[in-house]
């Protein structure tokens, strides 16, 4: 198994926007039938992940939303809201596009 894109959402934040963020993007990720793919005989996933902290801090713990961080491109985006999570799978995941609103600086 390959991962296509490996999603991690920061979850140290005191409201807990990173939880929401993280079950927005699986609910999406499974919306758009990313989870899991067949891609020249090889079975392809998009998994989002939580973890305590990915050193953006600045984006997360002050802001509204959360940390995010896609691989295998290393894009880093920074308060990123639950709303947020249909345009980074629509436009980051299956069309391969960087969301430059999001992008951290
Ligand atoms: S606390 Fe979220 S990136 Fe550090």
């Amino acid at each position: 198994m390959v991962y296509n894109h490996h999603i991690f959402v920061c979850t140290n934040q005191k409201d807990e926007i990173g939880k929401a963020v993280a079950k927005a993007l699986k609910i999406e990720v499974k919306k758009h039938g990313l989870k899991s793919l067949l891609i020249g005989g090889t079975k392809h996933k998009n998994r989002v992940q939580t973890c305590n902290c990915l050193d953006a801090c600045k984006q997360c713990k002050k802001g509204p939303g959360a940390a995010v961080v896609i691989y295998p491109e290393g894009v880093f985006y920074g308060n990123v809201r639950p709303k947020d999570a249909a345009d980074i799978v629509r436009e980051h995941l299956a069309a391969g596009r960087v969301i430059t609103r999001l992008l951290i600086d």
